[in-house]
Order: structure tokens, then sequence, then C-alpha cells
């Protein structure tokens, strides 16, 4: 099993182009199912993730290719509309075809997605949002069975809990229901505007995303786009605290800081120095980082739970006191363990953890336990005193593409070991 063998105390310096947005890209890359012909994506990122959607919809029938950081989606020939059991196991994610396969083909079939590391991933909201949307949705020894049906209406649901995936699903669905549909208690993510974009460039009518309101105006005849993904704010919210904890001054293009301002605001509090232009940023840091306030994690615009173990990696080796609350999974706590042995303070008390700066830790063996848990140690690993091996690289290459090339590139002591 290969691993990443990482020598700290390297200062980051330089300039990186960051990938596009996962987030981003698994929900659009869905929304092609709507429309019978050829769509083209720029800034595709090359993810394990990606390669597995693809797979998904080439398997419906769809033909897909990719050059570069472009990909073509024509879903012209889409045949089929049940998607494996093996892999929906590959990528939980995929329950995003259900919204987009029922708008188009009036049918999908998945089993349940299982959970994953982060501890149980309920799918309830989605069911419920598109049964609201006249969906019936049998589950069979853990298979969904789904038809639309029921007369068009306009119709109102609502969210008890602004879920990315079940806003995202809703939009899609609603988009092949020739009827009004408002979505109530909508995730606010970047991610779902960006969907938004796209769908509008299909020729959707969309207003709100954004905003915990979103209206879709279903129905209308959808046409093949072109589009460019957003820059992956998670990506580089990673390159921030790396270069925060290594110390060094590092720029980011491709991204919107307006989409991270969390996470900027707590790495100004902990002492580094940023600049940030329309679609760049500049992070500057030359001393152990200080204790901040809490930071809790919360739909956006919170401070994203994607981001925790990053900034948690970043601080542990630095000075004063930081608590966490992990508001929205219930096991993302699972890369504390790996922190410790590198010298990390951390205490849990339920969703809390309590993180008190050692200065400086130092290198060990780790293992990656999820794809952010696994970049956190990449980051703790980068400011440590000695040498650590980073292994679970499968889970990293889900959400980052060449990651330690990239870091190399910054100056970092870092390689993949066969
Ligand atoms: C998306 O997951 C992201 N994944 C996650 O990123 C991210 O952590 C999460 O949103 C929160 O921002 C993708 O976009 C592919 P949710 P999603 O539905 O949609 C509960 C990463 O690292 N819930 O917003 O699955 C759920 O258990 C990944 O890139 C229900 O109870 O997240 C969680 O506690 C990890 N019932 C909370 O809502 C449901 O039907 C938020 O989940 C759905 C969710």
């Amino acid at each position: 099993m290969s691993c990443y063998e990482i020598t700290g105390g390297r200062p980051l310096s330089g300039s990186l182009a960051v990938h596009g947005a996962k987030n981003s890209v698994l929900p659009i890359l869905a929304a092609c199912l709507l429309v019978p012909g050829q769509c083209v994506l720029h800034n595709c990122p090359d993810l394990s993730d990606v390669s597995a959607t693809i797979d998904i919809l080439r398997l419906l029938g769809c033909r897909v290719d990719r050059e570069g950081d472009t990909v073509t989606v024509d879903a012209s020939l889409l045949s089929r509309s049940d998607i494996p059991d093996h892999l929906m196991r590959e990528m939980r994610s995929s329950v995003i075809f259900l919204g987009a396969l029922l708008a188009r083909m009036g049918a999908a079939e998945l089993s349940y997605p299982g959970g994953c590391e982060l501890g149980p991933r309920p799918i309830d909201l989605h069911l419920s949002a598109l049964r609201s949307l006249g969906a019936e949705i049998l589950e069979e020894q853990g298979v969904l069975v789904c038809r639309s049906g029921g007369r068009p209406q306009n119709r109102e649901l609502c969210l008890s809990i602004p879920s990315v995936g079940a806003t995202e699903n809703a939009m899609l669905a609603a988009c092949g229901c020739p009827c009004q549909t408002t979505i109530l208690g909508a995730a606010r993510e970047p991610e779902i505007i960006d969907l938004a974009g796209f769908l509008r460039r299909l020729g959707a009518q969309i207003a709100g995303a954004g905003t915990s309101a979103i209206t879709i105006q279903g129905g209308v005849p959808l046409h093949p786009a072109e589009y460019r993904i957003m820059g992956d704010r998670i990506a580089a919210a990673t390159y921030l605290c790396a270069a925060a904890a290594a110390t060094g001054e590092v720029e980011l293009t491709g991204v919107d800081p307006d989409t991270l301002t969390a996470i900027l605001a707590c790495l100004g509090e902990a002492g580094c120095t940023l600049h940030t232009g329309p679609d760049r940023m500049v992070l500057a840091s030359a001393a152990p980082l200080r204790g901040i306030r809490p930071v809790r994690t919360a739909p956006y615009p919170g401070f994203p739970t994607d981001a925790q173990a990053i900034l948690m990696a970043a601080l542990a080796g630095g000075e004063g006191s930081t608590l966490f609350v992990e508001n929205i999974f219930d096991s993302r706590y699972r890369h504390v363990d790996e922190l410790r042995r590198m010298g990390a303070d951390i205490q849990i008390a339920g969703r809390a953890a309590m993180v008190t700066g050692v200065g400086k830790l130092h290198g060990a063996s780790l293992r990656s336990t999820d794809l952010r848990g696994g970049a956190a140690l990449v980051v703790a690993a980068l400011a440590a005193e000695g040498t650590s091996q980073v292994s679970g690289l499968r889970h990293i290459r889900r959400g980052y593409q060449t990651l330690d090339r990239n870091l190399r590139a910054l100056g970092a002591d870092i390689r993949e070991l066969p």
C-alpha cells in the first residue's frame, strides 16, 4: 500500500492554481443526465470520486470523454435508470443520481448508500423531498425503487436540515416536474449556486440559489451547454492551512475567496496575514499559530465541517488553545488519534474537542481515516519536526488532485512511496 513520506519544517512558498470543486462537479455531472445532447464541463478535477461518477454515467448509457480538465457528457442515448450496488458502494454521494434520473427517465433504482467514515449518512431528507415532488419510492431489501408520479402541481417542500445533497436532488428532480417547486430550508453552499448556474445554462428557470428558498419552474425544455466548474474551496483551505502551519507565503488562484470567508477569518485570528482578490488569495505566516475563538462547524456560511480536521491539524502544532465543536457529522474526529501519535494534545468530549497547541508536533507513522482527515495528517506532517508516513492515500485521492506534486511545487519535502 503506497504512502506519502513527508519531512516537515520546510516553509512553503509560491503560487498554485487550485483544481475544480469536487462537491460541485459531482452534482453537475449527474445534472448532465437531464439533457439529450452533449454537455462540456471545464475545470473538472481529476479525482477518484469524479472517475466513479463517470463510470456510472457510462453504465447508464452516456458517452463520456475526458481531455485534460474538460469532460464531455453525451446523455442522448441514456438507456437505463438503475445503478448497480458495487458502484453505489464505491461512492455514497451517487445518491445524487436519484433526482436526475427521475427527471429524465421517470424512474431510478439504486441501493441504499452505505454509511461512511463520518458515521451514518441517512438519506431520509432526500426521499421525503422527492416524495413531496410526487415520486413513489419503495424500499425493498436495501434497494430503492423510484417512480415519478402524481399529478403535476405547484409544490413547496421544506427541509428540516439544510442538507446539501437533498437540496441538490430536489433541484434536479424539480427540473423534470412541469410545475413550480419551492424548496424551503435549502442549503446555501456555493456548490448549490454553481449547480443552479449550470442548470440555468441548460435553460432551467431557477431563482434563489444561495438562499434558503429556491424556486424552480420545471418542465422547461433543456438544451446542452458548456460550463466551467467553480474552484474547490476546501482544497484551497487545505493549502492555506498547510502554509499557515509550515509558515511561508503562498498564493492560490482559481478560487473565489468569498466562498471561504469563515476559514480566512480563523487563519487571520491565528496570526496569518491574508490578502485577497477576485479569484486569488495570498497567505503569509511567519510564527507559530495562536489559539483562536471556538470553531463551531455549521451549514454555509458557517465554518465548513470539511475544514474542521484541516484547521485542527494546523493549530495542534501551534501555541494556545482552541475549542472545536463538530455540529454536522457524528463521527468526524477520527483523525484525532492519529494527530495524538504526533504529540498533539486534544481532549474530546462528545461533539467538542479542545486542542492545546504543543509548539511543535513530531513525525510519526500515520493512517488516513477519511478524505479530510487524511489531508489533515498531511498538513500536520508538513509542520512537524522529523519525518512522517501517511498511508490510506485512496481516501485522499477522492478529493485532492496531485496533492503531493502541488505541495512539492510549493517547497514541501513530500513524496509517494510505493
Ligand atoms: C455534502 O455531503 C458534501 N459532499 C460533504 O463533503 C459535506 O461535508 C456535507 O455536504 C456538509 O457540508 C458532497 O457534496 C459530495 P448533508 P452531504 O446532506 O450532502 C444529515 C467532503 O469531505 N442528513 O449536507 O451528504 C447528515 O447526516 C464531503 O467533501 C440527514 O440527516 O451532507 C449530516 O449530519 C464529506 N438526512 C447533515 O445532515 C439526510 O437525508 C448534513 O449532511 C441527509 C443528511
